[in-house]
């Protein structure tokens, strides 16, 4: 085993000004995250609490197993819309009863737990994420169905929310309905189309119209008990399978469903786990401010992988990607990550062979982010970047093992893709409040665009309005810069979350060990594997 010997010197000035930029992104991130525990605020929370009813959050907390680990995904999905943080629902992988589940919670205290926009998007990612990782699934249900001002935007993409749960039950996955209170209209076919239904007494009320749409329809008098009580549906229509007495009863029961499953994990187990030989804490002062001066990211492997263990590959070739295996909380690893940002042939070509050996050896594959993207210029182009990009993205592509990319710097251009974006289906892929991502950089944008403007007003002959040019130049360059920040992109759902730098081992130990929840299999060399290389 070859163990890293970090070169940080965290007794200088520059480690102490980076960490301390980076505490002060990370408090501006607290103040983000805060909202979504929010939620709807003082005022529905306690009318919420009067009601007798307990809070998303806390129904999490009361259904998963005690003191065990909660990955929330998504917290700031719909950060810089017009919707609340964390957009009305809650979502992440918990641990009921020894099985890592993927739980959905409705934020009643959110104009009534409906769903707008992003609260579909965000459950479309915690479906894929069951899917493929082969998670259970929990929906713990309380919504006013579709956010009906914005009804054009979810009435028809929504209609995957209903389809991933039958198709998760066709292939295996259990799917769970905790109805706490409304599920009206489309929202019915959550326990609809759900394995397993709990509701409870007096307060679960799932019906396809209440009861002034159904005078509405066809003149009939009805309650809302008779029509989608939770008594009703568990002696008359058959709809609930449990009938609790109370929340914390479903919950229960929940727990009783789960584990009566017989879920077993389907990866291998994990190898005996050694921590790193650096202090996590000091992650805080690897990544230099504004992302102007490169840095080693096997200082960031030294406070993250198992021992701090880490068998380089190819260590003296295209020595700005770095590869090589390891282990996280037991499970092994390749890892690529960005050194100096810039892909060149060299570094393309290490990476698709690195990727075709994890996929020999069914290893998993971690992608750290710092790449300005792959390099241009006239010798590049004639040394053939272009093949030897595709050539990386291709192996990226058609790799079969599971990938999770973190973007700790720069993630800019083709190298975002290169390096597994989440347009290449990572199983997850996390930032740090450090990255940014973006096409290329604000400033070499902004240039660009100026380049264009000033050629274009030559060949009309005009000359071209250097002030106007100056004024152009740093509205483009703020408005980029501020797409490209981790809140931003968050909030699109670009990515699992932004998380804290220091708890990055803990965050890929519980993805990998969700990941292993399914097999782990590589891509094969007969045909069926990879697209053709172009040499
Ligand atoms: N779309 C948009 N906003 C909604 C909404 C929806 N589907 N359902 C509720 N809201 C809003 C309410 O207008 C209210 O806003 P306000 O506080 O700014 O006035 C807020 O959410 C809370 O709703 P309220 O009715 O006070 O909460 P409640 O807990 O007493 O009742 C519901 C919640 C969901 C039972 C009730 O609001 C309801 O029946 N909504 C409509 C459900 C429906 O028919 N949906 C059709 C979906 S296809």
């Amino acid at each position: 085993m070859t163990a890293l010997r970090s070169t940080l010197d965290t007794a200088s000035a520059e480690f102490a000004g980076y960490r301390d930029a980076m505490l002060a992104k990370l408090a501006e991130l607290e103040t983000e995250h805060a909202k979504a525990v929010e939620g709807g605020g003082e005022k529905y929370t306690t009318r919420h609490h009067q009601r007798g009813k307990l809070l998303a959050r806390e129904r999490i907390e009361l259904l998963v197993d005690e003191d065990s680990p909660f990955l929330e995904l998504s917290p700031l999905a719909g950060w810089g819309s017009d919707f609340t943080v964390g957009a009305s629902v809650v979502t992440g992988i918990g641990v009921v009863e020894g099985v890592e589940c993927m739980i959905i919670a409705n934020d009643p205290t959110v104009r009534g737990g409906s769903s707008n926009p992003w609260t579909v998007r965000k459950i479309f990612r915690a479906s894929d994420i069951a899917l493929e990782n082969r998670l259970p699934v929990l929906n713990l249900v309380e919504s006013g169905g579709a956010d009906l001002p914005t009804q054009k935007e979810i009435f028809i993409p929504g209609g995957r929310l209903f389809r991933d749960l039958t198709r998760l039950s066709a292939a295996g996955i259990p799917t769970i309905a905790l109805v706490f209170g409304n599920s009206t209209a489309g929202g019915a076919y959550v326990p609809g189309m759900s394995d397993h239904v709990v509701m409870i007494e007096e307060r679960s009320k799932v019906f396809l119209g209440g009861p002034p749409l159904v005078k509405m329809a066809t003149g009939e008098e009805s309650d809302d008990e008779s029509l989608g009580g939770a008594a009703m549906h568990a002696r008359s229509s058959g709809l609930a399978d449990y009938l609790a007495r109370d929340e914390p009863d479903a919950l229960r029961i929940g727990r009783r469903i789960v584990a009566r499953l017989n879920w077993a994990k389907r990866g291998p187990a994990p190898a005996p786990v050694s921590p790193p030989r650096y202090d996590e804490e000091e992650l805080l002062g690897v990544v230099p401010d504004g992302l102007k001066v490169p840095f080693d990211p096997r200082d960031v492997l030294a406070r993250v992988v198992d021992g701090s263990e880490f068998d380089e590959f190819k260590p003296l070739y295209g020595t700005s990607l770095v590869t090589g295996w390891a282990r996280v909380h037991g499970y092994p690893v390749g890892v690529l990550a960005n050194a100096r940002g810039i892909l060149f042939s060299e570094e393309s070509q290490k990476a698709a062979q690195f990727i075709q050996l994890a996929n020999q050896t069914n290893t998993p594959l971690l992608f750290l982010h710092n790449t300005t993207g792959y390099m241009v210029g006239k010798d590049y182009e004639q040394g053939g970047i272009i093949k030897h990009g595709a050539m990386m993205i291709n192996a990226v592509s058609n790799s079969k093992v599971p990938h999770v990319s973190l973007l700790i710097g720069a993630s800019y251009g083709a190298g975002h893709y290169g390096m597994c974006g989440r347009a290449y289906d990572p199983r997850f892929l996390f930032a740090w409040p450090s990255a940014k991502s973006a096409v290329m950089g604000p400033q070499q944008l902004a240039g660009v665009l100026s380049i264009v403007a000033r050629a274009a007003s030559e060949a009309r002959g005009q000359a071209y309005d250097e002030d106007g040019d100056a004024a152009m130049r740093a509205a483009v360059e703020a408005q980029v810069e501020a797409e490209s920040l981790p809140t931003f992109l968050s909030g699109r759902l670009y990515d699992d979350g932004v998380i804290d730098p220091r708890d990055t081992r803990t965050v890929l130990g519980l993805c990998l060990s969700a990941i292993h929840t399914n097999s782990v299999e590589g891509a094969r060399f007969d045909g069926t594997g990879f697209g053709v290389f172009r040499m």
